[in-house]
């Protein structure tokens, strides 16, 4: 039995990787695209005038914090903040308590996240623990449905343990995906270093931190014939690297996180933590690199690194705060604000290439066509506003962005047919 119209999408221009147009969107009982068009009406409309139509966003870096660390994100929370942010799937990192290391967790996670307003999938830990010494049960969370595996927050330091999940991943037809910093070189720093880290009197780690990983990474993936992703890319020499690499033929993708496009170095001079970060932020030349790296498709998407913390937390000392800050409701509006692209450029880094990235590309990131699963997101691509951070879904309020006039708003979005979020507002 065919699906009857629940809703229309009324009024707005379509953008998916088939290009831009015009139309109609009518959404189905059943949870699907059912009709695309001009002039189509159905029980029920969502006014999208003015509204950018799209495929919804797929966040492949987002902190959940559960289990372990509840009182500062849980994947219901998260999951609102990045329907809000216009997300329809987003990929939780593995540095929870206890770590996504094993099938037990794995299998938390996905249960928690079923009914939450977003599409939550995740990611394994490489190794047991994080710790970096043992290779976890890779293949059991790949059975799982596991497609991409990180110690996110630490790099995977030891060289022939790295080769070895490489291969392993290889075999499994799983992406690997690198928090790179040489712990030794980062030798405890707290920030980037170089000329403010002198200045503030915080001990920084230099870019060769990131730089040395990646270029190790690089050989091994020729070494191996892995599939290999980078996380939070942030400096210039990195990016050089990885468009060496690319054009070398090897099977690498990057992402760079919103925050290495819009921030500095030079944003720490208060002392404040909410700038303190892992990469930490970089030069202006650095950003420059990020930003271009994003035009020139040597970044393949953007993420958020979404890193939720407690101001309990937050408050402390720069040199004793934990490293992050909170993304996924802000990622859209500093993309439209801060990158001189084209709007289908901007929708395809925050959408449909990280999906193909994490294999989401089943049910999102798909073109705007009849019979898809409507997850979508329509965002009024001029609307300004002030970044609020006691306005957020998230439990945490850990923005360096408040205050902050953007450009760009999420009006709606749709999770398999339903409007989790209707004129900004979530619906649960
Ligand atoms: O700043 C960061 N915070 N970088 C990471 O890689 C981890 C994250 C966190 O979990 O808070």
């Amino acid at each position: 039995m065919s699906a009857a119209p629940a809703f229309v999408v009324k009024g707005g221009r379509l953008v998916d990787a088939t290009g831009v147009r015009s139309g109609d969107v009518v959404v189905g009982d059943d949870g699907s695209i059912v009709a695309v068009g001009p002039d189509l009406s159905a029980p029920e409309t969502l006014d999208a005038a003015g509204c950018v139509v799209s495929p919804g966003f797929v966040d492949i870096h987002s902190h959940l914090r559960e289990p372990g660390k509840e009182e500062a994100e849980t994947v219901e929370t998260g999951a609102r903040g990045a329907a809000v942010g216009g997300y329809t799937c987003i990929l939780a990192m593995p540095n929870t308590t206890p770590a996504i290391d094993s099938a037990s967790v794995v299998r938390e996670v996905l249960d928690l996240g079923r009914s939450a307003p977003c599409d939550v999938r995740t990611s394994g830990a490489i190794t047991v623990g994080r710790a970096g010494s043992q290779l976890a049960p890779m293949a059991e969370l790949a059975g799982l449905g596991v497609t991409l595996f990180t110690d996110d927050g630490a790099g995977v330091q030891d060289n022939l343990l790295m080769r070895r999940a490489m291969e392993y991943a290889a075999g499994l037809g799983v992406t690997l995906a690198q928090h790179c910093e040489d712990d030794a070189l980062c030798g405890g720093g707290h920030m980037h270093e170089g000329e403010w880290s002198s200045r503030l009197g915080i001990a920084g780690q230099p870019a060769e931190a990131e730089e040395l990983m990646v270029m190790r990474d690089i050989a091994l993936a020729r070494l191996t014939g892995a599939k290999l992703h980078f996380q939070h890319m942030s400096t210039a020499g990195s990016l050089a690297m990885i468009a060496g690499a690319k054009a070398a033929g090897l099977d690498i993708t990057c992402e760079s996180t919103t925050h290495h496009f819009t921030l500095t170095h030079a944003n720490c001079a208060t002392y404040d933590p909410v700038f303190k970060v892992n990469p930490p932020l970089r030069t202006d030349e650095d950003v420059a690199a990020v930003k271009a790296g994003i035009g020139n498709g040597t970044v393949d998407c953007i993420a958020t690194d979404h890193a939720p913390h407690t101001p309990d937390d937050k408050i402390q000392p720069f040199d004793e705060a934990p490293p992050g800050m909170l993304g996924l409701e802000t990622a859209l509006a500093l993309a439209l604000t801060e990158l001189d692209l084209e709007i289908e450029q901007i929708v395809g880094l925050l959408s449909w290439k990280p999906a193909a990235i994490i294999g989401a590309d089943d049910r999102h990131g798909r073109p705007i066509a009849e019979g898809n699963p409507a997850n979508l997101c329509v965002f009024d691509p001029d609307e300004e506003w002030t970044i609020d951070g006691a306005a957020m879904q998230s439990k945490s309020r850990n923005t360096p962005y408040a205050g902050r006039r953007v450009r760009g708003r999420v009006r709606h979005t749709i999770l398999e047919g339903e409007a989790v979020v209707r004129n900004g507002e979530p619906t649960r």
